[in-house]
């Protein structure tokens, strides 16, 4: 039989937001409020992403879809690419995101697609501290992941390259 390889994963989730602390609080409302500058005319699904950096500056982000749709681009990566623009040497605390349909009141949960999870992954290897991601959960609850690796264990990442083949 093979070995299996474990790992713990979680994500904690809170019942409401007042039940977060204050600054995730801010954040998700930041998020929120970034939702009416998505451009989501194909899908109408509304995304917004807001960092927190460590130097206290919010950077937020949403979805900009395309008629050619592999040119749009999720919320979290348009957030998390104006944060690296922005500020190039300020390490990225935390990630909030959340969406609301075009017609919607309710805010829905989502969690990151797999590409913006390996691009959210790629700026917490290059700072070495955990980027925290404050999601939009069901029933207006709030998950909180501690770190990315939360949400993508057995990442691919830079250390996978530095062994050379011979
Ligand atoms: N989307 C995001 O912006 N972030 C996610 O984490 C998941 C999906 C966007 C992409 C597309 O514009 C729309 O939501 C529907 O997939």
């Amino acid at each position: 039989m093979p070995e299996r390889i474990k790992v713990d994963v979680f994500l904690e989730e809170y019942q409401n937001i007042a039940q977060l602390p204050v600054d995730c609080q801010i954040l998700i409302k930041q998020a929120r409020n970034t939702c009416r500058y998505a451009y989501a005319p194909y899908s109408n699904f509304l995304v917004g992403a807001a960092i927190l950096m460590e130097n206290g500056e919010v950077v937020t982000g949403s979805n900009q879809e395309n008629a050619s749709s592999p040119s749009g681009l999720c919320a979290e990566r348009v957030a998390i690419y104006s944060a690296a623009t922005r500020f190039p040497s300020v390490a990225i605390r935390k990630l909030a995101v959340t969406a609301i349909r075009k017609d919607g009141n309710t805010y829905q949960a989502i969690t990151p697609c797999g590409g913006c999870r390996q691009v959210i992954s790629e700026y917490q290897s290059i700072q070495n501290h955990p980027i925290q991601v404050i999601m939009e959960g069901p029933e207006q609850s709030i998950r909180v992941a501690n770190s990315i690796d939360m949400l993508l264990p057995f990442k691919f990442s830079a250390e996978n390259m530095e062994s050379t083949c011979k």
